[in-house]
């Protein structure tokens, strides 16, 4: 009985963490995302985070956090009214590099992936 309960937390787990709707290529370090459904609009900013959010880190935290629904390294919830916020303070990080137009670029597609990731 036990096993089958455990079985069944795995399935519902794994089944929760493939996410279909988010297209995830390759793992650790070189985790990047497959924009070839993206809109243009989307493609566009796809670029800009792709370069501007892996100076001092790599996408696949950024990934994790949409994949999941929580910011990896605070435990925090990372959702449509939190991307916001993570975006200022990548920003504010001495030498970020990037322009507050780049940020929001970054934000909106932060929150389009979330809802695609809903799917
Ligand atoms: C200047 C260096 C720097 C840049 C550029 C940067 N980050 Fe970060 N990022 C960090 C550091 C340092 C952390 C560690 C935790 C923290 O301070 O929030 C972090 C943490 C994170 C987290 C996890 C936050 C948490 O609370 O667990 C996410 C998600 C993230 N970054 C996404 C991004 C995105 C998206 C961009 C581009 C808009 C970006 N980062 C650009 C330095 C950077």
């Amino acid at each position: 009985m036990g096993r089958i309960v455990v079985a069944f937390f795995l399935v519902a787990l794994s089944s929760g963490l493939a996410h279909a709707g988010l297209p995830i290529v390759g793992r650790g370090d070189a985790m990047r995302l497959d924009p070839s459904g993206f809109t243009p609009q989307m493609k566009a900013n796809y670029d800009i985070v792709r370069v501007r959010c892996v100076k001092c880190h790599t996408l696949e935290r950024t990934i994790v956090a949409i994949k999941t629904g929580v910011a990896p390294i605070s435990g925090q919830p990372f959702d449509r009214s939190a991307t916001k916020a993570y975006g200022v303070k990548m920003l504010r990080k001495p030498d970020s590099n990037m322009s507050k137009a780049e940020v929001k670029a970054a934000v909106d597609l932060l929150n389009y992936l979330l809802i695609q990731a809903e799917r």
